[in-house]
């Protein structure tokens, strides 16, 4: 009898506190601002990145600025087989550059296509529930693929 009363509590704080991954394309404007120069997704397509495309830019001046609540966020890109480099920074702290160069593929001249398929190339966790910003500024270059 007492057990039948204690059961339906561990199923309540299962539901409140559950996680999800909710995968964001470089192509999604609502949850992704961009200034600066940028080239369109359309002009960058490889089944390598998420969603077939990704959107790039070579201006030291852009940016591109995801805003989204949650607990966790997930950068990810392809790699290349040359030097690819983008910052990132979350809520306004210092940057940190995220090396996209892919470490098993002979390297090739600049402007080759991707090597490697997309992944979780920079990750933050253990966020407070509220709403955070990511900016991706440049390394070499600015690549934005998926935000999850
Ligand atoms: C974060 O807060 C929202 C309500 O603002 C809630 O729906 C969600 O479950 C919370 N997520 C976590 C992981 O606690
Ligand atoms: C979300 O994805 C990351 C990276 O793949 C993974 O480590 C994490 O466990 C996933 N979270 C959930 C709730 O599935
Ligand atoms: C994938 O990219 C296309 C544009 O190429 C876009 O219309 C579509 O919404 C994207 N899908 C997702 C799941 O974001
Ligand atoms: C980026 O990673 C590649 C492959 O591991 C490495 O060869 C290169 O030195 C790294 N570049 C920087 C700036 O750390």
């Amino acid at each position: 009898m007492r057990l039948f009363f204690l059961l339906p509590l561990p199923a309540l704080l299962h539901v409140v506190h559950a996680q999800q991954n909710v995968t964001i394309d470089d192509t999604d404007f609502a949850m992704i601002t961009y200034s600066g120069i940028w080239e369109a997704s359309s002009t960058h397509r490889s089944p390598l990145d998420y969603n077939g495309s990704h959107t790039l830019s070579s201006d030291s001046a852009a940016s591109a600025t995801f805003t989204f609540t949650g607990v966790a966020v997930y950068y990810l890109s392809p790699r290349w087989p040359y030097a690819v480099s983008t910052r990132l920074s979350l809520d306004g702290e210092p940057s940190t550059l995220v090396n996209l160069t892919d470490p098993n593929a002979a390297t090739t001249s600049p402007g080759q296509p991707e090597s490697a398929l997309y992944s979780v190339a920079w990750s933050r966790t253990d966020l407070a529930n509220q709403t955070h910003t990511v900016v991706a500024t440049i390394g070499n270059y600015i690549i934005v693929d998926g935000f999850m």
